[in-house]
């Protein structure tokens, strides 16, 4: 090895020693840059966090409450998946079921001459939102047993205004619910 080559070879572990103290700022640069960036992403997990409970809770899902700011032509949509069993006009006969006349506040299976089934007639009481949101989002579960063949109305938004809709199928529509 002569001199120039000696040389050389220093020369160039110094410029390897340069680098590597250059990539070590850069690593300690990108590091500490990257420290805020941490803190963003957990304030933001903390905050999607904390809704989600809030979120699970109205599980049963009420129509009633949403009645208000339903649309009775979207009602009168949603009752057409009654009218072939059901009719719902004044002193309309019966079809497969019972006619739906003044349904709201009226006593469950209560029509003259329509047969209905042990499991309505045992339910007892009368028709008010609360248990006809219930039996209309799912028939069988409500009244087990019933002859009422429909799977039920299954978006809460679309029994809002079905309801809305059966409410005012009365000559003195009853009181929307508080
Ligand atoms: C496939 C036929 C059929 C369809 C569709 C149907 N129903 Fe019925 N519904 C019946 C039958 C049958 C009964 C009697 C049930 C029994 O006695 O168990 C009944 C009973 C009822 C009752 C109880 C009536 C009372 O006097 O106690 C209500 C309320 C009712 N239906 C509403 C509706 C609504 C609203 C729809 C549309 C979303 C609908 N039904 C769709 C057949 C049907």
């Amino acid at each position: 090895m002569d001199f120039f080559e000696v040389n050389k070879f220093l020369g160039a572990a110094l410029g390897a020693a340069l680098l590597v103290m250059l990539i070590s700022e850069v690593g300690n640069f990108v590091v500490h840059s990257s420290v805020p960036e941490k803190a963003a992403i957990a304030v933001e997990v903390a905050e999607t966090k904390a809704p989600a409970p809030a979120e699970d809770k109205p599980k049963a899902v009420s129509a009633v409450a949403m009645m208000a700011a339903a649309s009775m032509d979207s009602g009168k949509k949603v009752a057409k998946k009654c009218v072939a069993c059901h009719t719902m006009a004044k002193g309309g006969k019966k079809k497969i079921g019972p006619n739906l006349w003044n349904i709201v506040g009226r006593a469950k299976a209560s029509v003259d001459g329509f047969k209905f089934s042990s499991a309505l007639k045992d339910l007892g009481g009368d028709w008010n939102y609360a248990d006809l949101d219930a039996f209309l989002a799912s028939p069988k579960t409500f009244a087990k047993g019933t002859k009422m063949s429909f799977a039920g109305v299954k978006k809460p938004a679309d029994r809002a205004a079905l309801l809305a809709y059966l409410r005012m199928q009365s000559d003195s529509p009853p009181a929307m619910p508080n």
